[in-house]
């Protein structure tokens, strides 16, 4: 086999076989193909497209790079919950609790904030000890235990993905359907997960802007997580707003908390049953995601759903009493009310300039490296249909004690143009667009 041949085939849009993939990938990861050759075949398949089976065996190829996680030792069926990235998606950290607290393991392994999304470990981390820090030994024992872990990646997983991801960055190819479900997939399938929930977000602050993109993932995902032997379904969601009313590590814990006890933003809480639901139902505790979400309803209700936050808080190092006494989280004296410059309806609240927005507050990461506060963020007081008054508060701005009144000026000045205003009365946006299974 030539490498050279392999990217003529697919540059001339035919289908590779499972071995030549292999072929390829192996050889990337094994230094024998340099990355100039990688780069022309990632060009080579944005322009091309892969099939369902040149896609699915992609997907294999990449997960036997590296290590994967067997939750074999913990019984019942375990389901992992992932989302493609939002702003304020603060549903993780709601659902990792409550879905466990209704009977279903959860092994959740996350990810940083990137950019202008935010990442579960660091909204986890705001709270005083947590750590995420777990062998994989710890993390199946954690679930045995307590039922829920939340961990960071641990181990060596799909080092393929590390290389072709950082290669695809540089190349503009990062958007191509088939590369991103491998990408995402492989994560997924080698963390050992029995079922998968995946919630593919569209709109301006997710990384598909359009709603056919989504479905396209959302499908492209679903034929390989089944084709891999796992059951999984996907949701396409709404993030052309960002979710909930918080925006930054700290406030999201809160905003958690204040769901798990019922009383969070309806859409943090009607998205968490939903998705919840569906967990549920592939953990076989109900026979039918609405029953699923009802059994949610009740935890949440009954105080179950808040007692076992406390007791993954506990397992985990923190302390739980943060849960009862939000100041004992990370805050600052510092917040800026936002004034709305004008009467009416709120039409849009753009979520990635909210995002930006509170990244430049130091919610969230700029490089790889950069380091975050956590007490940082943004609270919207108005969301889409909202109707607002001149002078009213859209927004409030939390901002370091020691930050520069023109980074919170420039911040301030940013959140004003997120919003987007109407004379007539607005729609509440739509949360959920469809479900593929
Ligand atoms: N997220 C991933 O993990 N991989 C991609 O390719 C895109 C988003
Ligand atoms: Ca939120």
């Amino acid at each position: 086999m030539r490498t050279y041949d392999l990217i003529m085939k697919k540059r001339n849009g035919r289908e590779l076989t499972a071995m030549e993939i292999d072929y390829l990938i192996s050889g990337y990861v094994n230094g024998n193909i340099p990355d100039y050759q990688m780069s022309a075949l990632a060009m080579a398949i944005y322009f091309q497209g892969m099939t369902e089976q040149e896609t699915l065996n992609l997907t294999k190829t990449m997960i036997n790079s590296g290590e994967t996680i067997s939750l074999d030792a913990i019984p019942g069926i375990k389901v992992d919950k992932h989302s493609t990235g939002g702003v304020g998606d603060t549903t993780t950290l709601v659902l990792a609790p409550l879905v466990a607290s209704a009977g279903a393991p959860v092994a959740k392994l996350s990810g940083r904030g990137l950019g202008h999304t935010g990442g579960t470990l660091d909204k986890l981390e705001s709270i005083p000890g947590f750590s995420t820090d777990m062998t994989v030994p710890e993390l199946v024992d954690a679930v045995k235990n307590f039922g829920v872990a939340v961990a960071g990646q641990t181990g060596n997983l799909v080092p393929a993905d590390k290389m072709l991801y950082a290669l695809r960055d540089v190349t503009a190819t990062v958007d191509s359907m088939p590369l991103i479900a491998g990408s995402i997939m492989s994560k997924k399938l080698a963390a050992g997960a029995d079922a998968l929930v995946l919630d593919v977000k569209t709109g301006d602050g997710a990384f598909l802007k359009s709603r056919e993109e989504a479905f396209d993932l959302a499908r492209t995902m679903v034929s390989i997580g089944n084709g891999a032997g796992k059951k999984t379904v996907a949701v396409v969601t709404n993030m052309d707003q960002p979710l909930g009313k918080a925006i930054g590590n700290a406030l999201e814990v809160e905003e958690a908390i204040m769901t798990l006890r019922g009383k969070g933003p309806a859409d943090l809480q009607e998205l968490s049953l939903y998705l919840g639901g569906w967990m549920l139902a592939l953990a076989g505790k109900c026979s039918e995601p609405e029953e699923g979400r009802a059994v949610l309803l009740e935890a949440i209700n009954s105080g179950a759903a808040i007692k076992k936050f406390k007791e993954l808080i506990r397992s985990q190092h923190g302390n739980d009493a943060v849960v009862d006494d939000f100041s004992l989280l990370p805050h600052v004296e510092n917040q800026v009310k936002v004034k709305s410059p004008r009467a009416g309806y709120v039409q849009r609240v753009k979520a990635e300039t909210v995002g930006v927005a509170a990244m430049t507050l130091g919610a969230g990461r700029e490089m790889k490296d950069s380091k975050i506060d956590p007490a940082v963020g943004i609270i919207l007081e108005k969301k889409t249909g909202d109707r607002v008054r001149i002078g009213e508060a859209l927004a409030v701005v939390h901002a370091r004690d020691d930050a520069s009144p023109e980074m919170v000026d420039a911040v301030e000045e940013m959140v004003l143009t997120a919003y987007e205003f109407s004379n007539e009365p607005t729609e509440t946006a739509d949360l959920i667009f469809g479900i593929v299974e």
